[in-house]
C-alpha cells in the first residue's frame, strides 16, 4: 500500500528531532573530523550518524522509498521517480564544528520529481520549519506569513562573500551593485537556515552560484508555500538532480533582481 503523505510526515518530523537530540548530545563528546575534497570541505562522524540514522528509519519504514544523501549512504539516484527523500544530515557542517550552531537539518520528500514535504530543523534553537506541499509553512505550530512583495532598496540579502570575489561562476561586477542598492547583506553559512529564514521574511533574498539538491530541497517548498519565487541565476528551474546556482526571494523582487543585475550574466 501506497504510504500517505500524513505519515510520511508524522515519522519525518519524529525523525529529523530525534536527529537534532543525537546532535545536540554530540556537543559534548569529541568530534571526528575529515577532509572531503579540500581542506575547507569538511565532514564529521555526526554527518555520518545521522545520515545513517535516515537511511535505517526510512527504509524499514517505507521499503520502496529512495534516499538521495550527501553523505552517499542511500541510494545512488539517477532519476527522481517514485518516492525519493533528499536529506543533508548536517547542512552548515563548517559551523556545526566551529560554532555548535548556525546548521540545520535538511530534508525534502519527492514523488516523480514533485517536492510535497519540506522540512528544515534549526538544531540549536529547536526550531523545526516544514511544510507539505499546498497547506502553507509553519515553524512549529506558527504558520509562516504569505510573503509581500519586497524591493531591492528595502531588502536584506544572503549572500557568501566569495561571489563578490573572482569565481568561475559569475562575473563579480554585476553581483556588486547588488550588494551595493540592498539595505544590508548576511551570510548564515547554511544554505537550509538561509531558505528557511526566507520563508520566515528574516531574509528577504538568498543568492548563491552553486548547490546541491541536499542543500535546497527542504527549503525550497517552505518558500514556495509562502508565495517566494525560487530559481537558478538564469531564472529557470532548479535541477534535484545536479543542483546548481539559487536565487530565492519575496515576490516582485526576484522580477527587478533580474532586470537591472542578472541580465547580464554570460557565465554558466
Ligand atoms: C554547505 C552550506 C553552505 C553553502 C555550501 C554548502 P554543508 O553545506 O549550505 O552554506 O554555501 O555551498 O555546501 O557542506 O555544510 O552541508
Ligand atoms: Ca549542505
Ligand atoms: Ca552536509
Amino acid at each position: 500500500m501506497m504510504a500517505s503523505v500524513k505519515e510520511m510526515d508524522t515519522y519525518a518530523k519524529r525523525w529529523i528531532k530525534q536527529a537534532g537530540g543525537k546532535l545536540r548530545e554530540s556537543f559534548e563528546t569529541k568530534l571526528n573530523i575529515e577532509e572531503k575534497t579540500n581542506p575547507n570541505d569538511l565532514v564529521t562522524n555526526m554527518d555520518k550518524a545521522i545520515e545513517k540514522f535516515f537511511v535505517d528509519n526510512i527504509t524499514s519504514t517505507f521499503p520502496g522509498h529512495r534516499i538521495f544523501g550527501e553523505e552517499g549512504m542511500g541510494d545512488d539516484i539517477k532519476d527522481l521517480k517514485g518516492t525519493v527523500w533528499i536529506i543533508d544530515p548536517i547542512d552548515g557542517t563548517l559551523n556545526f564544528i566551529h560554532q555548535q550552531r548556525n546548521f540545520a537539518i535538511s530534508l525534502g520528500v519527492y514523488q516523480e520529481g514533485i517536492g510535497i514535504i519540506g522540512m528544515v530543523y534549526d538544531v540549536v534553537h529547536d526550531e523545526l520549519y516544514h511544510a507539505v506541499k499546498g497547506h502553507g509553512a509553519f515553524m512549529d505550530d506558527q504558520r509562516l506569513a504569505p510573503l509581500n512583495e519586497g524591493s531591492v532598496s528595502t531588502s536584506i540579502l544572503s549572500m557568501n562573500a566569495s561571489w563578490v570575489t573572482e569565481n568561475r561562476r559569475i562575473d563579480p561586477n554585476l553581483l556588486a551593485p547588488l550588494v551595493r542598492d540592498v539595505r544590508g547583506t548576511r551570510s548564515y553559512g547554511s544554505a537550509a537556515l538561509e531558505l528557511a529564514f526566507v520563508a520566515a521574511g528574516r531574509l528577504d533574498a538568498y543568492i548563491t552560484m552553486r548547490l546541491m539538491p541536499w542543500d535546497f530541497a527542504g527549503g525550497v517548498l517552505l518558500i514556495e508555500e509562502v508565495g517566494g519565487e525560487v530559481s537558478d541565476i538564469k531564472g529557470e528551474e532548479l535541477d534535484y538532480l545536479l543542483g546548481g546556482s539559487l536565487f530565492v526571494s519575496k515576490p516582485g523582487l526576484h522580477k527587478e533582481v533580474f532586470k537591472r543585475y542578472l541580465s547580464g550574466n554570460t557565465k554558466k
